[in-house]
C-alpha cells in the first residue's frame, strides 16, 4: 500500500490584526493578562465581506500551486470547520465551486481543533487504499463573528482568531516516507465542556430571541478542565504515536501541536520529553484558529526550512467534544 505525503501546504489570514490592546477597549482585560495566561499578542480577524469559505479558497489555491497543480487534478476534498458558513449545507461544496469544480465528493469535519488530524486520518486512509489520489485537506475557522465581544466573553474572546490551511495529500510509493500513523480519540462524557449550545435542533423552537438573549450561540467553555485534560491527552497520543512507530522522542525533528495556549504546548512539550526547539508554536501572531492552526503553523514551518525530506513530523491536537489525537510523518 502507498503511503501518503503532503505535496505541499499554504495558509491564508485575513487583512485585520487584531492586538490584546485592541481587546482592552472592547472588554475588560489586558496586554498582560493575555500574554501570561496564553501567551497570545495577535490574532487575526476577518471585515465585513470575508467568509470562511473564502479563506479556505486563498489557502487552498497557494498550497495547489505550491504542489504546482490545478484545481481540476484534485479528485476529493476534506474541509474541517467547527465554524461553517452556514447551517447546511457544509462548507466542502461551497469551496468546491469557488475553487471551479463539480463531481468531486467534498467531506465536511466537525471535530475543531482536532479535526485537521481527523481528515487527515479520512485522507490517509483513502489514499492507502487507492479510492483518491489528490486530496484538498483544509482547516478553516471564523471565530471572531461568534465571540462575545464584552466583559462576558472575555475569557474565550481573547483567545481566538480566525484563519485557514490548506494542504495537498497524494499517494508516495516509498515505504519509509509519508504518513505512518494516525491516531484519533474522543470522550463526548465532556461535551458540554467547550461547547455551543444553540442555535441548534435539540431546541424546540431551534432558534429564539430568549436563546440570543441567554447567549447560546456563544462559545463557552470551562477553560481550567479543557487546559488540563489537553495537556494530558495530547502527550498521551505523541507516546502512542511514537510506540506504534517503535520511536522515540529524540527521533522527533518537529512536533507541531495544535495552538491553542501557550501554556499548553509547554506542559506539551515538558511531559514529551522534548526540547524549546523540536516544538512550533506561532500561537502569539494568530491566537486559537482551532482546525486551522496545525496547516498554519506547518505552512510556516516549512517556509523557515525546519523540516527536510526524512525528517520525523509529529503533529497533535486536542479539543472540544473532547477529542484529541496525532500523526507520524516521515518528511
Ligand atoms: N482578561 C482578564 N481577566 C480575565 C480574562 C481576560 N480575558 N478572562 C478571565 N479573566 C479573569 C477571571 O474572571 C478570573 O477572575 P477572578 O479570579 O476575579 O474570578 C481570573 O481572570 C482567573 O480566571 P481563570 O479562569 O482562573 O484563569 P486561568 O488561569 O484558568 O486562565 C484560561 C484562563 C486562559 C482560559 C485557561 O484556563 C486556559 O488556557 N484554558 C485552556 C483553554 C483553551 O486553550 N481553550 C482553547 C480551546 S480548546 C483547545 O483548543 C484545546
Amino acid at each position: 500500500m502507498p503511503h501518503t505525503q503532503f505535496l505541499a501546504t499554504g495558509f491564508h489570514v485575513p487583512a485585520r490584526v487584531v492586538t490584546n490592546d485592541d481587546l482592552a477597549q472592547m472588554m475588560d482585560t489586558s496586554d498582560e493578562w493575555i500574554v501570561q495566561r496564553s501567551g497570545i499578542k495577535t490574532r487575526y480577524w476577518v471585515d465585513r465581506g470575508d467568509t470562511g469559505v473564502g479563506l479556505a479558497r486563498e489557502a487552498s489555491r497557494k498550497a495547489l500551486d505550491k504542489a504546482g497543480l490545478k484545481a481540476a487534478d484534485l479528485d476529493c476534498i476534506i474541509y474541517c470547520t467547527c465554524t461553517p458558513d452556514h447551517f447546511e449545507p457544509g462548507n466542502g461544496v461551497f469551496l468546491q465551486r469557488e475553487l471551479g469544480l463539480s463531481d468531486i465528493p467534498a467531506v465536511d469535519v466537525r471535530n475543531q481543533c482536532s479535526g485537521f488530524i481527523y481528515g487527515l486520518s479520512i485522507a490517509d486512509a483513502w489514499i492507502r487504499t487507492g479510492q483518491y489520489k489528490r486530496i484538498l485537506l483544509v482547516g478553516a475557522e471564523v471565530h471572531s463573528r461568534g465571540l462575545d465581544k464584552t466583559s462576558r466573553g472575555r475569557d474565550t474572546a481573547v483567545l481566538f482568531g480566525d484563519g485557514a490551511g490548506a494542504a495537498v495529500l497524494a499517494p508516495i510509493d516509498d515505504d519509509g516516507r509519508g504518513v505512518l500513523s494516525t491516531h484519533i480519540f474522543a470522550d463526548g462524557r465532556y461535551a458540554e465542556k467547550l461547547w455551543v449550545d444553540g442555535p441548534g435542533l435539540a431546541h424546540d423552537p431551534y432558534v429564539s430571541v430568549e436563546m440570543l438573549e441567554q447567549g447560546l450561540h456563544r462559545a463557552v467553555m470551562e477553560g481550567r478542565d479543557v487546559f488540563k485534560f489537553a495537556s494530558v491527552k495530547m502527550p498521551e497520543s505523541v507516546a502512542i504515536a511514537l510506540k506504534a512507530n517503535r520511536l522515540t522522542p529524540a527521533d522527533i525533528k518537529l512536533l507541531v501541536p495544535h495552538q491553542a495556549n501557550l501554556r499548553i504546548i509547554e506542559m506539551v512539550q515538558k511531559a514529551t520529553g522534548l526540547r524549546e526547539d523540536q516544538v512550533y508554536t506561532n500561537i502569539q501572531k494568530y491566537g486559537n484558529t482551532t482546525a486551522a492552526s496545525i496547516p498554519i503553523a506547518l505552512d510556516e514551518a516549512l517556509a523557515e526550512g525546519r523540516l527536510k525530506q526524512g525528517d520525523l513530523l509529529v503533529l497533535t491536537a486536542f479539543g472540544s467534544g473532547f477529542t484529541w489525537g496525532s500523526a507520524a510523518i516521515r518528511w
